[in-house]
């Protein structure tokens, strides 16, 4: 089996971390999960974090041939836009991001959006094998934190997205529209059945209490033994129960509004307006006397 040559970018403001993935034979790569730089104060988006991830990538000769999207994220803007135009990468995502669009496309009014996926150049299927160069790449279809969530098993390394944290911080929330407790346990145990040595890759870590350092690589071992959410032993219902509880308070993200109507157009922004700004919708929801002031 041949290994990736992986390389892990964190950016600690959305707490996310991206992956250059290379073939060493033949240079090709994919970069899974990109960040763009996006300030919500100012509304200012800049391209440091993916200029940093093809500078790296330059240096070492990679050919990058795939941004892979584990998921729309709710909590960084995608920087896939960016790597497609520098590189002509295809920017690929799970084939149920149409379902996700169609969740999304009235709560924004976007009525630009397509739902049928075709912002993305390819659509993943479960079971759908592909090459990175000499790789071997495998989608494992692993809804539950949103309809449409991916993981990508290359060779002896899966790239979880949000289906996993680190065992000591446990599992990622299942609230979100689409999202499902259930269906999340059951591709867990599914991520969880691969060879206990499996490398597993986290998208997000926030530190657990009593660790100082960011960490995002550990084993289906580690997770089995370990996860605070659903090492070995605990039952669906008894996963269910607790992630239930602990996503009804949960706030909602802080980029989750931006981010989402971002990362369903494949990371475009929406169309500009007239006047040539490009804008993002906030849909209000007016709560008790706020109703009588409009
Ligand atoms: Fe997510």
């Amino acid at each position: 089996m041949s290994r990736p040559i992986i390389r892990p970018f964190f950016d600690e403001p959305t707490n996310t971390v991206s992956y250059l993935v290379a073939d060493a034979a033949t240079k090709k790569a994919a970069i899974i999960d990109p960040v763009f730089d996006y300030d919500h104060n100012s509304g200012e988006v800049d391209t440091r974090s993916v200029e940093a991830m093809l500078a790296a990538a330059g240096q070492a000769g990679n050919i990058v041939e795939w941004v892979l999207e584990t998921h729309a994220h709710a909590d960084h803007l995608s920087g896939a836009p960016f790597i497609k135009a520098k590189t002509g990468a295809k920017i690929g995502i799970g084939e149920h991001i149409k379902d996700v669009q169609r969740i999304f496309r009235p709560i924004f009014n976007a009525t630009d959006l397509k739902t049928d996926g075709s912002d993305f150049d390819h659509l993943f299927r479960d079971g759908e094998r592909f090459k990175i160069g000499e790789l071997d790449v495998e989608v494992l279809y692993t809804p539950g934190h949103t309809p449409a969530d991916i993981s990508y098993k290359i060779e002896d390394a899966v790239f979880v997205g949000d289906t996993l944290f680190m065992p000591d911080y446990g599992t990622a929330r299942a609230d979100f529209p689409g999202g499902d407790a259930h269906k999340l346990y059951r591709s867990i145990k599914r991520l969880l059945s691969l060879p206990q040595e499996t490398r597993l890759f986290m998208c997000h870590d926030y530190k657990a209490p009593g660790r100082d350092t960011f960490a995002w690589e550990t084993t289906v071992r580690e997770q089995r033994e370990n996860n605070v959410h659903v090492k070995e032993g605990v039952s669906e219902d008894e996963f269910v129960t607790m992630r239930e509880a602990r996503d009804t308070k949960l706030s909602a993200p802080r980029l989750l509004l931006p981010s989402i109507q971002v990362n369903i157009r494949a990371g475009k922004f929406p169309p500009a307006e007239a006047n040539g700004v490009r804008y993002l919708t906030i849909p209000v929801k007016l709560k008790g006397g706020a109703q009588t002031c409009v």
